[in-house]
């Protein structure tokens, strides 16, 4: 029997990710102080991290998460369903849910597999998923899960969404967005998608990963920044792991929903319910980030900082009012040169390599940060694109290209 051997496969495409740029590396994080990394023997000033509000090493999320570890141990022993469901989880899950202002909420153990969740109980063959084209994977990921039709339109074009539902008829379809997008830091066009979605009769499901914390009124996301409830936007989802600064997903929204999901959705039935003391610290991250308006506000200094420093140097910037910040730089090599440099001068910056020739450098900010750190980045950001462009120089346009 001749079968492809598993050694030749996973080294043939070890060699296609050397060849196109595109390995990587996990980096050794020794220990961290506030924005200070110590990385691989460096010293690093963190601008890659979604800590946006500073609350992952607060002393009272810390706290709680020790309490909560004395009280109840290291984990929760079993699946929600079986005897996993502890009172620090529904504490958190009220918590949410109020802040949020929906009815209900249920807690997963992260947000890759609150996305397979979602989409995997809801949809299946015959229906279809719509989704933006920069999603993040974990909505790519639930959609093939489901075995739905999986439907892409382009970045942030609610007409696009129209005509992909318009297009397919006879089956249910769900609508599914970053709120904040994850990569560029811009906002999905919520109110058109809603309305899009309701004369298509579609469920808008909005993973707001990025967004609850930062952005809308409380920091209730870019559900509540554009003005729509659980009627329009029946689900969305909150990341415990970036503003909030701990680990784990909650789904909020309208009850029916969430009853669904948890006795049904397989992430959430078979699997280890989040340790509780990670629930306790971060019902106490999601208080403090409901109240504290000023991390918001330090936030939007910084973002403003930033943005008018990187337009003054001549950065790429593209649109974002939101502490991610994406600086276009083209080649794939030319953005992990940038990257490099940048390290080499002490700060430790991100590459996206979306598609071929639309490398970023991805620029998260914290409320955290100093506005002296961030006029630093920017300085090292024009020498680090200065010294790139000068050992790399552009073709001369008067030698023609090989065919
Ligand atoms: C938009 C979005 N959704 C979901 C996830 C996955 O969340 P988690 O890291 O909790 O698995 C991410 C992670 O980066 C994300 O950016």
């Amino acid at each position: 029997m001749s079968r492809p051997g598993w050694r030749q496969r996973i080294e043939a495409a070890r060699l296609v990710r050397e060849a196109t740029s595109r390995r990587r590396v996990r980096r050794l994080v020794e220990r961290r102080r506030g924005m200070r990394f110590f990385v691989d023997g460096r010293e690093l000033l963190n601008f890659s991290s979604n800590d946006y509000l500073g609350l992952s090493q607060h002393f009272t999320v810390a706290s709680a998460l020790q309490d909560g570890a004395a009280r109840e141990g290291a984990g929760a022993t079993a699946p929600h369903l079986e005897c996993g469901h502890h009172a620090a989880h529904q504490a958190l899950e009220r918590e949410v849910a109020d802040w949020l202002q929906v009815p209900a909420a249920l807690l997963l153990g992260s947000g890759y597999l609150a996305n397979l969740a979602v989409l995997q109980s809801l949809l299946g063959e015959g229906d279809a998923c719509v989704q933006d084209r920069l999603n993040h994977a974990s909505l790519v990921d639930g959609a093939r899960l489901a075995g739905c039709k999986l439907r892409r339109y382009p970045h942030a074009d609610a007409e696009g969404a129209l005509r992909q539902l318009r297009a397919h008829t006879g089956g249910m379809a769900v609508v599914a967005t970053d709120g904040l997008f994850g990569m560029d830091g811009d906002l999905a066009p919520l109110r058109q998608l809603a309305v899009v979605a309701r004369v298509q009769g579609a469920l808008l499901y909005v993973d707001d990963a990025h967004g609850v914390g930062v952005v809308g009124p409380e920091g209730r996301g870019s559900v509540a920044a554009a003005g729509l409830d659980h009627v329009a936007v029946p689900l969305q989802l909150v990341s415990l792991g970036k503003a909030l600064g701990g680990y784990g997903a909650v789904l909020a929204g309208d009850t029916a929903l969430v009853e669904h999901l948890a006795e049904t959705a397989r992430p959430y039935v078979h699997s280890t319910a989040l340790p509780p003391a990670l629930a306790h610290a971060s019902l106490v991250a999601v208080r403090q980030a409901r109240s504290q308006e000023w991390r918001r506000e330090r936030l939007q200094g910084l973002i403003a900082t930033f943005r008018a420093l990187a337009g003054t140097a001549g950065l790429d910037l593209l649109p974002s009012d939101s502490p991610i910040q994406a600086v276009l730089v083209g080649a794939d090599h030319a953005a992990l040169a940038m990257s490099a440099d940048l390290e080499d001068a002490g700060y430790w910056v991100g590459v996206v390599r979306a598609a071929p020739g639309q490398a970023r450098l991805r620029v998260g900010l914290s409320a955290l940060h100093t506005p002296a750190e961030v006029v630093g980045l920017v300085e090292a950001m024009a020498r680090a694109r200065d010294r790139v462009a000068a050992a790399s120089p552009s073709p001369d346009p008067t030698i023609p290209e090989p065919a």
